[in-house]
């Protein structure tokens, strides 16, 4: 060891003692006369006071900053009036006898563990320096605790760690696939695993019981704050389960997790089914921060004589005092409905005495005026707003302006729901076949499954699944479902799809084969750690909790990547590049 101490372990009880320390220079005082550093390591930053006329090594005027020093020193209190009492080691310095410069440093690129924000790309490009900040350090060391408190949960509850292959055929998760081109069968292509889905799959049909995975995912979709192409999963399978004891065992271990690192309490999350999440917040994914819920309010207007609310629907979003909003931001917010799809939005101001005032007021009946502040639950001073059309319409559209009205703190702390229910089928394609929501190997809702078996059309966007969501503030942390089991169900998905029997068979006809041979009833689950370890750091991005990530466009200013390959290595490969493609890369 060429130390014998972490700045972070070094007190007031060492006071005397004679200590080694290694690490960069973060900051440095130098008047000509006796130049005082801040020495950074893994372990934080300790004042070292370097005195020209005692010290041997180097002249410590030529130290600069982020030079790798090893000192040798003594450590002393620090004297009064210099006491830094927010710093970790503030009431102690090191007078250095010493000083070996281990290496030098040229000017920076970028500042380093500053709260300057430096330009993207050259935060990628220079990663390495950006990583000795406090913040990306606080981050990465954050994730590898998570890491670990996630295989000790599972490990505890008897999960077994198996390590599925990246070199795999497809996988349906609906994204785009990375391609592996094979060089021992020119023109044939590996896909990356876009999550371990199938293998997890025949993990149970090979009676392992219980997996789980830290598990690499890669897919080809445009990144943004919460993806990236590379991102990780904590993967998990379990057979002879239902959907609840996946979402008990996972929502306890989340919330474990949440409770160990932020030393806050944290309840196993609740449960709320898609259908009431969109009715209630217009969206799937609650952020349940805030208690902002849109109200039904349809049967209020149900014999209304005003032409806006003779509607399938109209919603109400009551919204706490904000009854004295400009006219401006109403109006804003009215053009924001309408670009959503809505024909408007109404307004109306709660005034004292169960009275309102709206541009629609006198349309109104007083029958209807005082059911929608008793529905509402609404008080003097607060503003409502409605507005009417398809349910689907209105629930997205006051989903989208309540997010308008909820302002982020940090210090709202993490709420979790599980959505469950979900939909088996979002939409119809262009040919008229079913999009499946989760992916094709979801289990329909045991009470559906007759109209599962016989519906056709949108009729079939009824049935239900046994999929569920993990929601935290907003964000979908994860989602699974229990697992269709049956060669027949699993078959009829693939033909609602417009997979025809060949191309099933062609595709995922080692997992048809595999149900043919005793396929347990099996759920299972994944999540984002990315997307956990950000929500626990307070990021907004994911980028912040991953190492090396890529830029918003996909690539990596670091290494370069994705670079061109030389001629000899696509040969090799069997490739060679499109004609056009050639010209402009030359
Ligand atoms: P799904 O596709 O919903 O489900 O992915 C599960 C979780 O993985 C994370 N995730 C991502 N994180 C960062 N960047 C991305 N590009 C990205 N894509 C997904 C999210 C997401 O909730 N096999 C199923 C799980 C199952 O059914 O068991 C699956 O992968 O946090």
């Amino acid at each position: 060891m060429m130390r014998t101490h972490l700045t972070s372990a070094l007190e007031t009880a060492l006071i005397g003692s004679t200590v080694e320390l290694c690490g960069w220079v973060a900051k440095r005082r130098d008047h000509g006369g006796v130049v005082f550093i801040d020495l950074r390591d893994a372990g934080g930053v300790v004042q070292v006071v370097v005195d020209p006329s005692k010290v041997v090594g180097v002249d410590p005027h030529l130290i600069r900053s982020e030079f790798v020093l090893r000192v040798v020193g003594v450590v002393k209190d620090r004297p009064e009036g210099t006491i830094k009492s927010d710093t970790a080691n503030g009431a102690i310095e090191v007078a250095v006898d010493s000083v070996e410069i281990l290496a030098a440093c040229d000017a920076l690129p970028i500042p380093v563990d500053e709260e300057v924000a430096a330009d993207e790309s050259l935060r990628l490009k220079y990663r390495y320096l950006d990583l000795r900040g406090r913040r990306l350090q606080g981050n990465l060391r954050l994730r590898a605790r998570v890491n670990h408190l996630l295989r000790q949960a599972f490990d505890e509850r008897e999960f077994i760690e198996v390590e599925t292959p990246l070199l795999i055929a497809s996988t349906p998760e609906g994204a785009r696939d990375f391609v592996v081109p094979s060089r021992l069968t020119p023109g044939s292509f590996y896909a990356l695993p876009q999550s371990p889905q199938l293998f997890k799959q025949l993990l149970m049909v090979g009676g392992l019981d219980r997996y789980f995975q830290i598990a690499r995912c890669l897919r080809d979709e445009d990144p943004r704050a919460d993806r990236q192409f590379e991102f990780t999963q904590l993967d998990m399978e379990m057979s002879f389960v239902d959907s609840d004891d996946v979402m008990d065992l996972v929502g306890e271990i989340v919330a474990s997790v949440i409770r160990d690192v932020t030393q806050e309490s944290a309840d196993n999350p609740g449960r709320m089914t898609w259908a009431d999440a969109m009715a209630t917040y217009g969206t799937e994914k609650p952020d349940l921060r805030f208690d902002l819920p849109i109200s039904n309010v349809t049967s209020v207007f149900s014999a209304t004589e005003f032409r806006a609310f003779q509607a399938d629907s109209v919603g109400a979003l009551r919204i706490p005092e904000s009854g004295e909003l400009t006219r401006a931001r109403l109006d804003s917010l009215i053009e924001r409905a309408q670009s959503l799809g809505a024909p408007g939005l109404v307004w109306i101001r709660v005034r004292e005495g169960s009275l309102i005032d709206s541009p629609v007021a006198k349309f109104l009946s007083e029958e209807e005026k005082s059911a929608l502040l008793t529905k509402t639950n609404a008080q003097p001073g607060d503003l409502i707003l409605l507005a009417a059309g398809s349910l689907a319409m209105t629930s997205e559209v006051l989903g989208v302006i309540r997010k308008e009205f909820c302002v982020v703190t940090k210090d709202l702390g993490l709420h979790t729901i599980w959505v469950t229910d979900f939909p088996l089928f979002e939409g119809l394609d262009d040919k008229g076949n079913p999009i499946s929501s989760h992916h094709p190997f979801t289990a329909p809702h045991p009470d559906d499954l007759d109209l599962f078996m016989h519906a056709e059309g949108e009729d079939l966007l009824s049935v239900r699944s046994q999929a569920y969501d993990l929601v935290v503030n907003g964000w979908e942390l994860g989602s699974g479902s229990v697992r269709i089991h049956s060669r027949e169900i699993q078959e009829r998905v693939f033909s609602l799809l417009g997979i025809s029997p060949e191309l099933a068979h062609a595709r995922f006809g080692f997992l048809l084969e595999a149900f043919r041979y005793g396929a347990p009833p099996h759920a299972g689950f994944a999540f984002g750690i990315d997307r956990l370890v950000a929500l626990l750091a307070g990021e907004d991005n994911i980028r912040e909790v991953i190492a090396f990530p890529k830029t918003q466009s996909g690539a990596d200013p670091l290494t370069n990547a994705p670079s061109l390959l030389e001629g000899s290595q696509l040969k090799s490969l069997g490739l060679s590049l499109a004609a056009k493609k050639k010209e402009s890369r030359s």
